[in-house]
């Protein structure tokens, strides 16, 4: 089961930015790059600290508390697969954004 979950008109990146999304008890950082969209939890899966501050380098993300950086596409951490923030597939249908959530992975 997933939730397709409407991304407010208002909330949509431009190209080359970033919003955060409160969505029941979540928190998701939506990144626009060259206007593909990308969607991830708002929680390193290191120590927690949030990612929509991190420093973006293409699809690339750099976590600001300890540097640590996860390709947004796959939300594995870099030349690694020990570690993966949970990233979630965007989906456009004409304006409209819809960021497909996994009820089960999402534990609720
Ligand atoms: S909390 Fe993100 S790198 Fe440590």
């Amino acid at each position: 089961m997933s939730y397709r979950y409407p991304v407010p008109q208002a909330k949509v990146p431009e190209r080359g930015g970033r919003v955060l999304l409160a969505f029941e008890n979540k928190s998701l950082a939506l990144f626009n790059v060259a206007d593909q969209f990308y969607a991830i939890d708002d929680s390193c899966p290191h120590q927690g600290a949030s990612l929509c501050g991190g420093r973006l380098d293409g699809r690339v993300i750099q976590c600001c508390a300890h540097g640590l950086r996860f390709d947004l596409v796959s939300g594995y951490l870099l030349n690694s697969t020990q570690l993966k923030v949970v990233s979630y597939p965007v989906e456009r249908q004409g304006e409209q954004l819809f960021i497909l959530i996994d009820c089960e992975e999402s534990g609720q």
